[in-house]
């Protein structure tokens, strides 16, 4: 396969091309995009230098396989654009998950939806935060079926981008030396702060994060009765996000078959030994790691038949690069 991806120089596009080369996706001629600013750099895959092109002036034609990773202005641009001249398009942006005939995929929950490709040629990878909580989900749904979901998000910066992760790095150096702190990226600083602010507020006083959440859960599940209420806050944390994950199923989950359900779910790690330290967070399990790691596991005391989750993941990797690869996997066996 020829794979160009767009967005080559971000925080994503640099782990889907880390990704790539470390499960030996069948590539035969990698294309890394990016826009103009980029003109002259490199990336490195398998041992060489590749230039950086700019999307502009480069001709889908050439490639079987797009995996976008620079936003819904250039994916709305773009991707049609890629599908037409024949590429399959993986898009981890926003701007097609929620039309009708584009499958939103999760491999582990949902890959009988990626038929649906040829549509549109073009496969939308859900949010970070939705992905790594349906992989939890999605077994408890099938066995107890959940009527609604409860859950506050503790994301990390590098899902905002590159110049968050760089904007974090720089306040908390300042603060440590006494200096002042500068916000560019976000609305106040994010070093030793926590904002419950992800992506603008809509006028029901939701954040899209937060609306994403709940538009994509139902899709994924394919279950529009799901009710979900979300709170989405952004935390000084470099790479992982966690959930604090509440569910009200029809039937009551115990926490004994709901561990041993998780440990039997592919994709996913129970860490959950109830002691310091054996419970996951970003730092000492998610950070690089492929797993979704739930743990905290136990029934709620305020309500029959509630059960609390705290699920941590790699935002970068299982969040976006690595589900998108996934189901780029998927269409090389089974589309393509
Ligand atoms: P560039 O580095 O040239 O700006 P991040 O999410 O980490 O901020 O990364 C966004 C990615 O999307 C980068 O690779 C960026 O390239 C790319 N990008 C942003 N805008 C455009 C555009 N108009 N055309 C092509 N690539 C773009």
């Amino acid at each position: 396969m020829n794979v160009a991806v767009v967005g080559a120089t971000g925080a994503v596009g640099e782990v889907m091309i880390s990704i790539l080369e470390e499960r030996r996706f069948p590539l035969s001629c990698l294309y890394p995009l990016a826009s103009r600013r980029s003109a002259g750099r490199e990336v490195e895959f398998r041992g060489r230098a590749h230039p950086v092109t700019p999307l502009e002036d480069f001709e889908f034609s050439k490639a079987d396989i797009a995996l976008f990773s620079a936003g819904s202005g250039v994916a709305g641009e773009y991707a049609p654009r890629a599908a037409a001249a024949g590429c399959a398009v993986v898009d981890n942006s926003s701007r097609f998950r929620y039309e009708p005939d584009i499958p939103l995929v999760v491999p582990e929950v949902n890959p009988r939806a990626l038929a649906d490709f040829r549509e549109r040629g073009i496969v939308a990878n859900p949010n970070c935060s939705t992905i790594q909580m349906v992989v939890a989900l999605k077994p408890l749904h099938d066995r107890f079926g959940i009527e609604r979901i409860n859950v506050a998000t503790y994301q990390a910066v590098s899902g905002t981008g590159r110049e968050a992760v760089e904007e974090l790095n720089a306040q908390t150096l300042a603060r440590m030396e006494g200096r002042c702190v500068e916000s560019s990226v976000y609305p106040t600083p994010i070093a030793f702060n926590a904002l419950p602010h992800c992506d603008e507020f809509l006028a029901n006083g939701y954040t899209r994060e937060e609306m994403k959440i709940v538009w994509e859960t139902r899709k994924i599940l394919g279950d529009e009765s799901i009710r979900v209420n979300a709170t989405a806050v952004r935390v000084p944390v470099f790479f992982g996000h966690s959930e604090a994950v509440h569910i009200e199923t029809r039937e009551k989950a115990s926490a004994e078959e709901t561990r041993r359900l998780l440990e039997a779910t592919p994709g996913v790690a129970v860490v959950d030994e109830r002691e310091a330290g054996a419970y996951p967070t970003p730092v000492t399990h998610a950070w690089g790691a492929d797993e979704v790691f739930v743990g905290r596991i136990r029934e709620d005391i305020s309500h029959p038949r509630g059960l609390d989750l705290w699920v941590v993941s790699d935002n970068l990797r299982k969040g976006a690069a690595l589900n998108t690869v996934q189901i780029a996997e998927m269409l090389v066996r089974q589309y393509l």
